[in-house]
């Protein structure tokens, strides 16, 4: 096992990365001010890892209290938050309950909300169930559910108190789910560090075929750079929007398409070789360049081409991302592969150009 750290002005917190640690319940205790304790999960997940879950807390003389939500990124939204509202209030939990997010980047956003809601703050844990959720969701506090008009734009940012990220746990995800973590981990090579986009080249296929040690340094090294950058920049008032390379296309795309119908990670890939054809057409990037970026993608088994959402639709999504200043939507693009800006505005013509260009699906 290996632990990060990560530092924020206000608190500070570990991120367990290893084999087998769901079994380690010890990393656990530390975190839970009270021996009390909601899981939640969905149900999904809940048959797989609840009970063992559930049993060696139990054992160690945690109350624990189950929730299991309906699966899916449909269900990230006001009445499914609700639902542990109702089960926390239903059975009496104390503000010091420790809720822990048991599942991939939608429980682990939800229970982040409704931790940061519930009686003004609850603690809460980390275990991320699937890739996305142990390179990306479940680290930097960043939670919220979904709105009709928008993705994730009602929440709030909420630090868990401990992160555990079992690598074992990813045995059960099935492979499409791997590749969409894959884009979140492209990401951070893409917008910060050639060298790992280098080692992602080469182990794509161990990564794929889940060797366990390149799962582990892919995520370690993801952790590593994200709890740097968010440890820098904790409301993203600046460096911390770079994590969203590829997103405000991406988040057009599952609004677009309805929520559910891509997977998060899917749409991150397409969107990541729109901002690299963005930043080709704005000068900064060769062809070559934009090829390397998109079989990168293609090779972890992600879509490279984005659906034609019609021009206006593509700006009416665009214009509900989370980085819009002053009406202007803030794109995150490439100047060179491993260096990542963030610039605002792009003009029209370029727009036009790309959103009817060669990475639009026909
Ligand atoms: P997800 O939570 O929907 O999980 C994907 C699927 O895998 C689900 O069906 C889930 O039930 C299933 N699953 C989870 N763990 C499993 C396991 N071990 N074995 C078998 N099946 C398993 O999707 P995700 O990709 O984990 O997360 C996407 C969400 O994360 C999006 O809502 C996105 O907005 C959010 N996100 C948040 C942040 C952040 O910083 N907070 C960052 C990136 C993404
Ligand atoms: N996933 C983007 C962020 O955490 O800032």
């Amino acid at each position: 096992m290996i632990t990060l750290d990560l530092t924020l002005p206000d608190t500070r917190y570990p991120i367990h990365i290893g084999h087998g640690l769901l079994d380690q319940i010890e990393l656990l205790l530390p975190a839970l001010p009270i021996p009390q304790a909601a899981i939640i999960t969905n149900a999904t997940v809940a048959p797989l890892y609840l009970a063992r879950l559930q049993g060696a807390l139990e054992a160690k003389g945690v109350q624990v209290m189950p929730v299991v939500l309906p699966d899916g990124e449909a269900h990230k939204d006001w009445q499914t938050l609700n639902l542990i509202f109702d089960a926390l209030l239903g059975a009496n939990a104390e503000r010091k309950t420790t809720l822990i997010a048991l599942g991939g980047g939608v429980i682990g956003d939800m229970t982040g909300f409704a931790a940061a809601c519930y009686q003004r703050g609850a603690p809460f844990i980390q275990i991320p169930t699937t890739l996305l959720a142990q390179v990306d969701s479940s680290v930097g506090g960043k939670t919220a559910i979904n709105h009709p008009l928008g993705k994730n734009m009602i929440g709030a940012f909420y630090q868990p108190r401990l992160v555990l990220a079992d690598m074992a746990l990813l045995s059960t995800l099935p492979d499409r789910e791997l590749s969409a973590g894959l884009a979140e981990v492209i990401k951070y090579g893409l917008l910060g560090d050639e060298h790992f986009l280098g080692w992602l080249e080469d182990n794509m296929a161990a990564l794929r075929a889940r060797d366990p040690d390149a799962l582990q340094y892919a995520v370690r090294r993801s952790c590593e750079m994200k709890a740097e950058i968010v440890g820098q920049d904790e409301k993203e008032n600046g460096v911390r929007a770079l994590l969203n390379l590829g997103h405000t296309f991406g988040h057009a795309i599952e609004t677009g398409l309805g929520y559910g119908k891509w997977l998060h990670g899917e749409a991150v890939g397409a969107g990541m070789v729109l901002a690299a054809e963005a930043s080709r057409l704005q000068g900064w990037l060769g062809q070559a360049e934009v090829a390397r970026a998109t079989r990168l993608i293609a090779a972890a088994g992600l879509p490279t081409l984005s659906p034609d959402l019609g021009f206006e639709q593509w700006l009416a999504y665009m214009g509900h991302d989370k980085k819009v200043q002053s009406g202007v939507i803030r794109f995150v693009l490439l100047k060179s592969l491993g260096q990542a800006v963030i610039q605002a505005g792009l003009s029209d013509d370029l727009l036009r150009e790309l959103l009817s260009g060669p990475f639009i699906q026909r």
